[in-house]
């Protein structure tokens, strides 16, 4: 992976390999960090962050949920994330800001440990693989269930809670399929490992709803949008196993995995088993606005450059 030249870091510069960490560091020990995942894509006026603003609230949301201290604003964050990304010289990049309970006292309650902030950058390219924007992704129902409500935080990007997804990961990827997706506790639909999930039947779309064990996505929230905006219905409501086997379309959303056509479940081919026309069109939208070729109507682009 390649990462940028400089790391930002409780409001330094310090170079990349030195941005390190020792090992009484409590994050480590317990999960007790909060992290965003931005994509900053390449545009005809230079590098363009997407949707800025709503990833940098919900950092800022998720340390409230975790009860980590941030001594930096979401405005000092923003600055911060485009001055990183122009001094690394990125045209397109992936950005990840990572709040931690650093060192201190060992011990669950570490709040008297004190909390950095730092900013990375790096290339990355296509999440799920380079074909799969096109051709879709295989996808297993992993046997993980995503956390019961009132066991944890899954409104937060918390660290600790990502052990979930690592297990429904890398459960898919031990049985040959490309992601996993977990259902909830009471057996209905939640997410992928790293993306929520919409499903299409009869022209309607369903995705579930934000008290199904979901982290709300910023992707997720932009897929809406342009839906509606193309006239198309969307609902949330719970998605029974059975929908999903039975749906003409099945696609992904996240920053990492942008928007991914499913193209089969556990086996099973979803649709036809190749791209639908609604997850094209919406698709479509979605790469003209981050690409910068169609108007940013809504204002979801911040122009590192300006
Ligand atoms: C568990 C989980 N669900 C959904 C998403 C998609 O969220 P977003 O679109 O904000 O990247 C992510 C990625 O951040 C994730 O980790």
């Amino acid at each position: 992976m390649n990462f940028g030249t400089y790391a930002w870091r409780n409001g330094e510069w310090v170079a990349f390999e030195d941005c390190t960490v020792h090992v009484t560091t409590h994050a480590l020990h317990y999960g007790s960090s909060v992290f965003e995942g931005i994509r900053a894509y390449s545009t005809p006026q230079g590098p363009a962050v997407f949707r800025l603003q709503p990833h940098t609230k919900r950092m800022v949301n998720s340390c409230k949920l975790a009860k980590i201290d941030l001594p930096y604003s979401a405005d000092q964050i923003n600055s911060a994330i485009l001055e990183t990304i122009r001094r690394n010289g990125h045209d397109s990049c992936y950005v990840r800001p990572l709040a931690f309970r650093g060192q201190g006292a060992m011990g669950l309650e570490g709040r008297k440990n004190s909390t950095d902030l730092v900013i990375l950058t790096m290339e990355w390219g296509r999440y799920l693989g380079s074909d799969a924007i096109e051709n879709g992704v295989d996808v297993q129902i992993s046997s993980w269930r995503r956390m019961a409500p009132g066991t944890a935080s899954s409104w937060g990007k918390i660290g600790g809670q990502y052990i979930n997804s690592q297990f429904i990961s890398m459960e898919a990827h031990d049985n040959g399929f490309h992601e996993g997706l977990a259902l909830d506790i009471n057996g209905y639909v939640s997410e992928g490992a790293g993306e929520n999930v919409f499903v299409v039947v009869d022209g309607v779309v369903i995705t579930p709803g934000s008290w199904a064990s979901i982290l709300l996505g910023v992707t997720r929230d932009s897929a809406i949008t342009l839906l509606k905006e193309m006239g198309v219905e969307v609902r949330f409501e719970p998605i029974p196993r059975d929908m999903l086997y039975l749906a003409d379309e099945v696609f992904f959303t996240g920053t990492a995995a942008e928007i991914t056509p499913v193209r089969s479940i556990d086996r099973i081919p979803v649709g036809s088993g190749t791209r639908g026309p609604i997850t094209k069109a919406v698709q479509d939208r979605f790469f003209g606005i981050t690409s910068g070729a169609v108007e940013d109507k809504y204002g979801w682009l911040s122009y590192v450059n300006k």
